[in-house]
């Protein structure tokens, strides 16, 4: 699914590009880390729930790989 249209990033893009960069907190940032910049504006809340989606993914990991 499309998630920028601007900038042609789908969701699985960003979710990669996030999992790949867990510093990223900020869609602008998640832009730059694209190689791009957000323009029109309207992907930033969608890409505000991605980043907190990878984010509890990956806590869930490291908690699970700490009880091993
Ligand atoms: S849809 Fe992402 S900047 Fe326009």
């Amino acid at each position: 699914m499309i998630v920028c249209v601007c900038n042609a990033k789908n969701s699985q893009t960003v979710r990669e590009t996030l999992t790949g960069a867990p510093h990223i907190g900020t869609p602008a940032a998640a832009h730059r880390a694209m190689g791009c910049k957000p323009q029109c504006g309207r992907c930033l809340p969608a890409i505000a729930d991605l980043i907190e989606e990878v984010r509890n993914e990956n806590a869930v990991v490291t908690a699970l790989a700490a009880a091993d």
